[in-house]
C-alpha cells in the first residue's frame, strides 16, 4: 500500500463530527478485519456529497458483551479496499445511541468510494459504497431517484431492491449519483397487532418493534420518549431493501410529518383518535433521533462543533397566541422548532441546485373552521370557502370578507383577522427565495414534502342525483390544495425574477403526480413557471388503497373514486375525476372506455396535470442534463409482503416525462412516453 496517499479527515467547523487526527495513525497499515453484520445491525449510509466530502455513518451498539467505543473508518476506491485512500477515527457513545457520523474530506468530485467501520475488536461494518456530487464546472448529467413514505411494520419496501436492481444493470456512466428521501422515513404512529388482530386495513402488522414506553391513543401508540424515536430508526434501518440502499448511494433526506407528529405543527402533537397536545419535549426528541440516524449536513443553531446532539431543555407548554405569520413566540416552542435546521442547498455541477425546506416546524395552526365540510361528498373541500380560510386576513389584498357566501347563506368568516396558513413561516419563506434567486444551475429542483399543485374535480358539473348536494357558491370540489399563498409568494418571484428550470420534486401524498407549476387554475389565469413531479409511496398505503378497504359498496358518491367492475376488479376512477372532469369519470362506468372517458373531458379542471395515480407505489427517478430534465415514474404494485425475486417484484408500469429547458419568456411543456406496462386509468 502505498502509505504517502493515506490522509486524515478532518473535524469540519460546519458540522463539527466526532473525528480525530491521532499523530501517528497513519503509519498503521490497513486493518485486519472480520465483518461482523451481527454488531453494526443498522448497516452503514452515507449522506449529502458535495464535490469534495461526503458524511459516512453507522451504528455499533455494545452486543452482549462487545463493548466498542472507538471505530476506524477506512475510505477506498475499490470495494476490496486493497488501497486505503483516506480514513480516522470516530468515537461512541451512549449519548448518541452509538451512532457515528463522520465527514470524509478531500475527495474527488463525481466519484464512487467505498468506507467500512472498523471496531478495536477487528470487527468491521458491511462495506458501503458513496458518490460525491459534480464539480462546480461539470456539465455531466445529474441523476437521482427521489422517494417517500415508507413503513417496514406494514409493507415491504421492494421498491429498493428495483431500484438497485436497475442501477446495477446500467453502465456505470449513467448510475444514479444519490437517493432523495422527501420524508416519513419512518412512521412515528404504531398499531400493535395485539391490538389490531386482523391487521391495520388490510395490512399485515409485523410488530417488528415495541415502545419502551409509548402513548396508547385508540388502538394505535405513540411516541413519548427519545428511546420511542430511537427505537423507530433502530427497527426501520434493520429492513433488508432499506439497508441495502443506504449501503449503496448516499441520501439526501428532509423530514415529512411522521418523523415527529402524525399531524402535528411547530411543536404541537396532533394525531387521529382526537389526540392534541403541546409537545416541545418530544419535537426536541423527534430531531434529536433524525440527527443521529440520518447523516446529513445540518447544523444546531449555535452547536456548530457537535459531537452529540446539545438537547436543550423545554417545558410542554401550550401554544396560546400566534403571531401576524402564524408562529408561536411562546419560548418553548421557539426552542424547540429551532433545535435543528434542516433547509439547505446542495449543488451537482452546472446542472442542479438542489433546495431543500422543512415543511413541518414552522407551519401555522390551520384555523380554518367546519361550517364549510360537506359530509356527502368524502375526501373533498369547497374551493371558495377554503381559499378565503387559507388566505386569512390577506384574502383579496388584504380584505377579507366578514361572511362567506356557502349553500345560499352567510357564514361569519372565522379567519377574517388571523394570519394566513404557511407552511414554511416567513423567515424560512424569505431564506427560500433568497436561496432561489442566487441559483446559478441549470435546474433548480426544489426537494419539497409533500408538493405544490392543486388536485382539484368539477363536482359543480355532476348531473342529477349525484349533484343535488353539492352546494352552491362552493366552486370545484379540492381533493390537495395547500398554502396558496406561500404558493403565491413564490410563484410570483419565480415570475418576476424570470427564473427558468425551476422543478419541485415532492412525495407525502401516496400517489404519483406529473404536471406544470401554475399559481392559479382557469378561470383564473393558468401561467406554467415549472414543472413537478410527485412521487408514490415506496409502501405505505394509498388512498385508492385505503377507499377500496374502507369505502362502502353503495356508497352514493363511490363512482366519482372507485368503479366496481364484474370480475371484482376496481378502477380507481379518483383519477379520472382529478385529471379530466366527472363527466369523464361518468363515462368511463357507462362504457368501461378510457378513450371514451377522455372524449368528454372538462379541460379546465386541470390543464396543469398529465399523469395521476392514486393507487401507485415506487418512486421518481430524474435525470438532468444541459438541456432536458426526464422524470421517471417507476410503479410497482401494492407491496404487502417482501419480494424474494432480485428485482423486487413485477413492474406495473414505467412513465417518463421530458422537459426541455426553456427560456425567459417561454412556457416549459411536459412530453410523456409510457415505457413499460398500462397506465391507461392514470393518464
Ligand atoms: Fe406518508
Amino acid at each position: 500500500m502505498n502509505l504517502s496517499r493515506r490522509k486524515f479527515l478532518q473535524t469540519s467547523f460546519f458540522v463539527g463530527f466526532a473525528i480525530t487526527t491521532k499523530k501517528g495513525w497513519a503509519n498503521k497499515l490497513p486493518t485486519q478485519a472480520i465483518e461482523r453484520r451481527d454488531l453494526f445491525s443498522q448497516g452503514v449510509a452515507s449522506g449529502d456529497p458535495t464535490a469534495n466530502s461526503v458524511i459516512l455513518w453507522t451504528r455499533r451498539p455494545p452486543v452482549k458483551d462487545s463493548l466498542a467505543k472507538k471505530l476506524v473508518v477506512e475510505i477506498s476506491t475499490t470495494p476490496e479496499f486493497k488501497k486505503i485512500l483516506a480514513g480516522g477515527t470516530a468515537h461512541l457513545s451512549a449519548d448518541s445511541d452509538w451512532t457515528c457520523r463522520f465527514l470524509a474530506k478531500d475527495l474527488k468530485p463525481n466519484r464512487e468510494y467505498w468506507y467500512r467501520f472498523i471496531d478495536e475488536h477487528g470487527f468491521a461494518s458491511r462495506t458501503g459504497r458513496t458518490i460525491t456530487a459534480h464539480s462546480k464546472e461539470s456539465d455531466a448529467p445529474v441523476r437521482f431517484t427521489f422517494v417517500c413514505c415508507q413503513c417496514p411494520n406494514e409493507g415491504a419496501l421492494n421498491a429498493y431492491r428495483r431500484m438497485i436492481f436497475e442501477d446495477e444493470a446500467k453502465p456505470k456512466d449513467q448510475r444514479l449519483n444519490f437517493v432523495l428521501h422527501l420524508g416519513d422515513f419512518i412512521y412515528e404512529v404504531t398499531w400493535y397487532a395485539e391490538d389490531n388482530p386482523n391487521g391495520n386495513r388490510g395490512r399485515r402488522i409485523r410488530n417488528l418493534y415495541k415502545f419502551p414506553q409509548g402513548r396508547k391513543v385508540s388502538n394505535f401508540y405513540l411516541p413519548v420518549t427519545l428511546d420511542d424515536y430511537r427505537t423507530l430508526y433502530r427497527a426501520y434501518l434493520e429492513d433488508p431493501d432499506l439497508q441495502d440502499a443506504r449501503a449503496r448511494w448516499p441520501f439526501v433526506c428532509i423530514w415529512d410529518n411522521h418523523e415527529f407528529a402524525w399531524a402535528g405543527f411547530q411543536s404541537q402533537y396532533v394525531a387521529g383518535g382526537g389526540y392534541n397536545a403541546p409537545a416541545q419535549n418530544q419535537k426536541v426528541f423527534a430531531n434529536q433521533a433524525w440527527w443521529e440516524f440520518i447523516p446529513a449536513m445540518v447544523q444546531q443553531p449555535g452547536n456548530p462543533r457537535l459531537e452529540h446532539f446539545k438537547a436543550p431543555a423545554v417545558v410542554d407548554t401550550p401554544m396560546e397566541k400566534f403571531n401576524e405569520e402564524g408562529l408561536s413566540e411562546e419560548p418553548n416552542n421557539l426552542i424547540a422548532i429551532n433545535s435543528l435546521k434542516i433547509q439547505r442547498v446542495l449543488r451537482w455541477g452546472k446542472n442542479v441546485d438542489l433546495l431543500l425546506t422543512d415543511n413541518w416546524s414552522f407551519r401555522s395552526p390551520d384555523m380554518s373552521s367546519d361550517d364549510f365540510n360537506v359530509p356527502e361528498y368524502p375526501r373533498v373541500f369547497p374551493q371558495v370557502p377554503s381559499e378565503i380560510m387559507d388566505y386569512g386576513k390577506h384574502y383579496n389584498g388584504d380584505n377579507p370578507p366578514a361572511t362567506i357566501r356557502f349553500n345560499g347563506k352567510d357564514i361569519p368568516n372565522p379567519t377574517k383577522e388571523v394570519h394566513a396558513q404557511t407552511y414554511l413561516g416567513k423567515e424560512q419563506r424569505q431564506w427560500f427565495l433568497e436561496q432561489l434567486g442566487a441559483c446559478t444551475a441549470r435546474w433548480k429542483i426544489w426537494g419539497h414534502g409533500f408538493g405544490t399543485m392543486e388536485l382539484r374535480s368539477d363536482y359543480q358539473n355532476l348531473p342529477g342525483e349525484l349533484g343535488a348536494k353539492w352546494p352552491k357558491d362552493a366552486g370545484y370540489a379540492e381533493i390537495d390544495n395547500r398554502f396558496p399563498r406561500d404558493r403565491e409568494i413564490i410563484f410570483d418571484f419565480i415570475r418576476d425574477q424570470k427564473i427558468t428550470g425551476f422543478c419541485v420534486v415532492g412525495g407525502d401524498r401516496h400517489a404519483f403526480h406529473a404536471g406544470l407549476v401554475s399559481k392559479d387554475l382557469p378561470p383564473k389565469k393558468f401561467e406554467p413557471l415549472g414543472v413537478e413531479f410527485i412521487t408514490g409511496s415506496i409502501s405505505q398505503q394509498t388512498l385508492f388503497e385505503v377507499l377500496e378497504v374502507t369505502m362502502k359498496k353503495d356508497h352514493p358518491k363511490r363512482v366519482l373514486h372507485l368503479i366496481d367492475q364484474p370480475d371484482g376488479k376496481v378502477i380507481p376512477s379518483m383519477n379520472v375525476t382529478a385529471l379530466h372532469g366527472v363527466l369523464s369519470t361518468l363515462k368511463l362506468k357507462e362504457t368501461g372506455d378510457m378513450e371514451q372517458a377522455r372524449a368528454v373531458r372538462n379541460p379546465d379542471v386541470a390543464p396543469h396535470l398529465s399523469l395521476v395515480d392514486f393507487g401507485g407505489h415506487g418512486y421518481g427517478l430524474v435525470t438532468a442534463t444541459i438541456d432536458q430534465l426526464s422524470t421517471e415514474f417507476v410503479c410497482i404494485p401494492r407491496p404487502f409482503e417482501r419480494s424474494d425475486r432480485s428485482d423486487g417484484g413485477p413492474l406495473t408500469y414505467r412513465v417518463v416525462h421530458r422537459t426541455r429547458l426553456w427560456k425567459t419568456n417561454e412556457a416549459p411543456k411536459l412530453e410523456q412516453e409510457i415505457l413499460e406496462g398500462d397506465p391507461r386509468y392514470c393518464i
